[in-house]
């Protein structure tokens, strides 16, 4: 079914192949955006953000603290002052909190919307409304929260105030820095220490930025506890270029003859870089420069030139470092030689859409022999075709098929891609900037 609002992402390669030249810088990262207004809200003081992304996500969550009476200037050209409030100076919205398509926003307000002394409902589109949120609201009533949900587990989910929550020892039954960053921000207002302990390493944004307000955080492997009733001060952050969105790049150049592409400030921070070690492992020439730290994160320039790429079985240590970036992966994978096999990466079927099957009808319907399974997929590289792919409302998947088009034999055309502003505003503009031959189609 296509959005009311569509947006279409129409690609025609020439010929002679298309590559990818120049230097960009992608959007800021959407998990440090969510994170630096959480905090910044629940925080003393002031916070300066600079390279907040302008994304549809990360500016649900800013309407979000709003709402709940925090003053918030900006975003202007990617600089937002957030006047915190205090752990305990939010105050209740005058309705239901709508975040859109972001389970973000949704998994992480659910724990810090826990310890209010108000009542709160939040609620999203249709694909965030079929997600599961059992993962976070069962472990957040072992705290002591109060939250009712649809009988599937999902939204909306409604919060009320309950006397005082307690820490909890919980060991995370599936790898989630959402389930973790919504047990730690409820842990922020709850009596005695609060630990998480992951089954694989997560991102740990929220870890490195609550030490960044000067929060107290423990990590030990991967246990990671904090004891409530403490206080976060107002810090300024820079968030680094996402490397999620320069995923969709690092793929295009990798796979169109003759490109080499340089992207500034990408956030490389070790629980993010699954993509650049899958790539690399299928042969992809990528290059880290300048290596750097921007607000308690690691950032560098990742120069990428085209490389012949080939099939490989992914680590599956690599799943949780990769997990956004499967379907541009996927892409590459199409054009390797040889099959890519990936496994343990079930996830993938409870994101914005299910990206297993939604990648598989597409590739299929471009000719690439890709075999779904139940956690992940077998592609067989080969010539990608000409065709029309739905996105799904997905930004990743309709981000993915635009790249593809630059190893396709003809146009593609890519439906449902409205949502592609979630998370890559200015996603045609820039990467036309740099040589895809995109444009856009506004129905
Ligand atoms: C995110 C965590 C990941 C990721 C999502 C953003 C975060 O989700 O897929 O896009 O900011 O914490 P899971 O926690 O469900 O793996």
């Amino acid at each position: 079914m296509s959005n009311a609002a569509d947006l279409q992402l129409l690609v025609s390669p020439d010929r002679e192949g298309n590559a990818l030249l120049g230097r960009l810088r992608v959007p800021g990262d959407k998990s440090i955006s969510h994170r630096s207004i959480m905090l910044g809200a629940i925080a003393e003081g002031e916070t300066h953000i600079s390279g907040f992304l302008e994304g549809a996500d990360a500016l649900a969550t800013l309407s979000a603290f709003r709402r709940m009476g925090v003053e918030i200037e900006g975003p202007d050209r990617g600089e937002v002052r957030v006047r915190g409030v205090g752990l305990r100076g939010l105050k209740a919205p005058d309705g239901p909190l709508d975040v859109g398509n972001s389970g973000t926003s949704m998994r992480l307000l659910a724990g810090l919307l826990a310890g209010q002394a108000f009542t709160c409902t939040l609620i999203g589109d249709d694909s965030l409304t079929r997600r599961p949120m059992r993962r976070v609201t069962e472990p957040l009533r072992l705290m002591g929260a109060r939250i009712a949900t649809a009988e599937q587990g999902t939204a909306p989910l409604t919060i009320d105030p309950v006397p005082s929550l307690h820490g909890i020892d919980y060991a995370m039954p599936v790898a989630s820095a959402q389930v973790k960053s919504s047990l730690l921000l409820a842990g922020l207002y709850a009596q005695g220490e609060t630990c998480v302990s992951e089954p694989a390493p997560t991102r740990d944004h929220t870890e490195r930025m609550l030490t960044g307000f000067g929060y107290s955080v423990r990590r030990n492997a991967n246990r990671v506890c904090l004891t409530g009733g403490g206080r976060l001060i107002g810090a300024r952050l820079q968030v680094p270029a996402d490397i999620s969105s320069a995923a969709f790049l690092l793929v295009g150049a990798s796979i169109a003859a003759g490109s080499d592409l340089t992207l500034e400030g990408v956030g490389i921070n070790p629980t993010r870089v699954g993509v650049i070690n899958i790539l690399r492992a299928m042969g992809a020439d990528i290059e880290l420069l300048d290596r750097r730290t921007a607000g308690g994160e690691p950032v560098a320039d990742i120069r990428v030139r085209s490389a012949p790429l080939k099939g490989i079985t992914i680590p599956v240590d690599q799943v949780p470092l990769a997990i956004d970036e499967f379907p541009a992966l996927f892409v590459a994978a199409a054009c390797a030689s040889g099959e890519t096999i990936l496994t343990g990466a079930e996830e993938l079927r409870v994101k914005e859409s299910d990206r297993i099957q939604v990648m598989a009808d597409g590739l299929n319907a471009l000719g690439v022999s890709a075999e779904p399974r139940p956690d992940g997929i077998r592609i067989v590289g080969g010539p990608i075709g000409s065709g029309v792919v739905e996105a799904h409302g997905d930004h990743r998947i309709a981000m993915s098929f635009a790249i593809a088009g630059l190893r396709a034999a003809g146009p593609i055309e890519v439906h449902d891609c409205i949502n592609v502003e979630t998370s890559f505003p200015g996603f045609a503009d820039l990467t036309a900037s740099v040589g895809l031959p995109i444009r856009e189609r506004r129905l």
